[in-house]
């Protein structure tokens, strides 16, 4: 006997299959429970579909660029406060609680061999569902986490000592205070990294304003949204303060190219960009730019630039998008110089 196959009949085997997975999952029987673990066949078939999401989709959406050459000291603050728990790190074991999901975070000092550099930069811009491991927690910001994808790489190699001295610095007793320190330096001025800001010398209001922006999400970086998400209003004041009061910058002439200079002094009228010292002044209710690390203020220049989420300019409520934007890309660089002082 011959069975035709007719489209009703395979429009009626289809509907019966899926009524048969309703009735499956409604009826309780399958064992969500992360304690029993996956199949062998389960964990194996997961794990071949997620690694080839990976490869298709890194090819096609990951940077040529995936891996920043330098700046790992913020990657390694950011993996301590929140990759750690749920991976260990080089001489931190995991949490057990951690631990104990299905799946498991993996030992990235042996797993992060496998993957090509865009391979991790796709992981982590965009995470895996179903497994725990989160997205990058910020928009627009390939920057940071090209720094995490060139620490992740280093971790095979990394030893305990290594991965402290990346995280920790020594001789700061107030324990909220030392957190910040770990990337900001004993002396705030960022411990020679390119994306740290100077703190000290800066405005407190501005400090404690940049610190509430973070914690909201309105200035957009996973870095410090981590650093500043469990802090209360009297510690945002009370850090403000303090790394304010230190010295940094201030007392610094800019110097250096006179483009840049009349930039800065008169702005470029063509083009309807304001000077930077009509508002960045001492006396004003802005930050001061004077002395700050030049290829800092060239990294939120740029960022400005490509964000996204401003194109209105009429909707932004911060000038800085529309000003950046305004700044021929070939004097970034020279007029961050100028502005640093160097
Ligand atoms: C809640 C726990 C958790 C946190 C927090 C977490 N991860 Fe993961 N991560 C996982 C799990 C689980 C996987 C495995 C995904 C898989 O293989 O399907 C994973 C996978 C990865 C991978 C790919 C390695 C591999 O072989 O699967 C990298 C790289 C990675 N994580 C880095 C990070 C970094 C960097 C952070 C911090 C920004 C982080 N993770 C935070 C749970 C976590
Ligand atoms: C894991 C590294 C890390 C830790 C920990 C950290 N910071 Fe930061 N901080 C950074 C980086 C990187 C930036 C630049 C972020 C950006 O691009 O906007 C920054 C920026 C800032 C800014 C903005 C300065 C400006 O000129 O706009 C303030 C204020 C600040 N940090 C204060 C703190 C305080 C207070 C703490 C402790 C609660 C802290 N940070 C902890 C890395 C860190
Ligand atoms: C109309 C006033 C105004 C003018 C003109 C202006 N700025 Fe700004 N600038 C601001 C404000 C306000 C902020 C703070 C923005 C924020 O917190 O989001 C800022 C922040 C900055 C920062 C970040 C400082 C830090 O510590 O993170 C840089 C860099 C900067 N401006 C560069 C420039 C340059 C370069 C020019 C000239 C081309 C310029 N600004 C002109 C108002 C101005």
């Amino acid at each position: 006997m011959t069975i035709r196959i007719t489209w009703a009949r395979a429009a009626a085997a289809i509907v019966g299959l899926a009524l048969a997975g309703l009735l499956f999952a409604w009826s309780g029987v399958f064992n969500i429970a992360a304690s029993s673990g996956h199949w062998k066949i389960t964990d194996w078939f997961l794990h071949w579909t997620m690694r080839n999401s990976v490869r298709a989709h890194a090819a096609f959406s990951a940077p040529d660029d995936p891996k920043a050459k330098e700046g790992l000291v913020s990657a390694a603050g950011l993996f301590k406060a929140s990759c750690a728990s749920c991976h260990g790190a080089p001489g931190v074991r995991p949490l057990p609680v951690m631990q104990a999901a299905t799946p498991p975070a993996p030992n990235l000092s042996i797993n992060a061999r496998q993957w090509t550099d865009k391979q991790i930069f796709w992981i982590l811009k965009h995470g895996v569902k179903y497994t725990g491991m989160p997205g990058w927690a910020a928009k627009d910001r390939d920057d940071e986490v090209r720094r995490m994808v060139a620490f992740v790489r280093l971790l095979p190699e990394m030893s305990p000592a290594t991965y402290r001295s990346l995280t920790e610095v020594p001789g700061v007793t107030d324990a909220k205070i030392a957190t910040c320190a770990g990337c900001h330096g004993a002396d705030r001025r960022g411990r020679g990294q390119p994306d740290m800001p100077v703190l000290g010398g800066q405005s407190p209001a501005y400090l404690r304003a940049a610190l509430e922006a973070y914690a909201t999400g309105k200035r957009q970086s996973a870095v410090m949204a981590n650093a500043a998400a469990t802090l209360t209003p009297e510690d945002m004041t009370r850090l403000a303060d303090h790394f304010a009061a230190m010295s940094g910058i201030g007392g610094v002439t800019p110097s250096g190219s006179t483009a840049a200079a009349r930039i800065d002094r008169e702005g470029l009228p063509k083009v309807q960009l304001p000077a930077c010292s009509s508002c960045h002044a001492p006396g004003k209710p802005y930050p001061v730019l004077a002395g700050q690390r030049a290829s800092y203020i060239a990294q939120r220049l740029r960022n400005w630039r490509g964000d996204e989420t401003v194109v209105d300019a009429r909707k932004s409520q911060s000038t800085m998008p529309v000003i950046a934007r305004r700044i021929p890309e070939d004097m970034i660089d020279p007029l961050a110089q100028y502005l640093a002082g160097r």
